[in-house]
Order: structure tokens, then C-alpha cells, then sequence
């Protein structure tokens, strides 16, 4: 059963920018930004090591972790420097002006 979430306002969205917001009860926030138009959610923290991604850089769709400059295309989640790692993309419903976040 999908654990939703809300996880912030669509007023809080910037384009092409790591915001990070905190979910009450869980350890890392949650980063959502709009990617070509559309809404993206994924994990605040690194798949590699517990890095927060949020501290990163965004360039096109690809976020560069801090920690060891791994990169993550956000379109996919997929890591262009190691296959077996991958960034998870949380399904995402907008309700009004809220974005809600399903992270199970
Ligand atoms: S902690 Fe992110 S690449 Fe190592």
C-alpha cells in the first residue's frame, strides 16, 4: 500500500532548481523540481552513500552528487556511472496547489 504524502505547495516548485523539503517521520527530505515541464520527486539522499543530493548540482536533467560526483538523470533515475544504481522517482498527484508524494 503506497504511503502518500504531502510534500509541499506547487508555489514552492522552481524549475530546473534542487528544493528539498522535509516529510514528518521521514530521515531525508524529498527534492521536487520540474523537469521539462513535468514534476519530478525523488529521495534526498544519495543511492551511493548517505549524501544529501540536495546540495548538488542541477544541470539539465541531471542532478551531480556532492559526495562523489556520481550523476543522476531525473528523467530515468538511472546513474551514468555505475548501472547498478539508480535514483528512485516517486510517483507524484498534484491536488489543487498541493504536491502529493507516494513514497512506498
Ligand atoms: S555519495 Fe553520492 S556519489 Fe557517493
Amino acid at each position: 500500500m503506497a504511503m502518500r504524502v504531502l510534500v509541499c505547495r506547487l508555489s514552492d516548485v522552481v524549475d530546473d532548481e534542487l528544493r528539498a523539503f522535509p516529510v514528518r517521520g521521514v530521515t531525508w527530505p524529498v527534492i521536487v523540481t520540474r523537469i521539462d515541464g513535468k514534476l519530478v520527486a525523488v529521495p534526498g539522499v544519495c543511492p551511493h552513500e548517505d549524501v544529501a543530493l540536495a546540495d548538488g548540482d542541477l544541470h539539465g536533467t541531471v542532478i551531480t552528487c556532492p559526495g562523489h560526483s556520481y550523476e543522476f538523470d531525473l528523467r530515468t533515475g538511472k546513474c551514468t556511472h555505475d548501472p547498478t544504481l539508480s535514483l528512485r522517482r516517486y510517483p507524484v498527484t498534484v491536488v489543487a496547489d498541493e504536491v502529493w508524494v507516494d513514497l512506498l
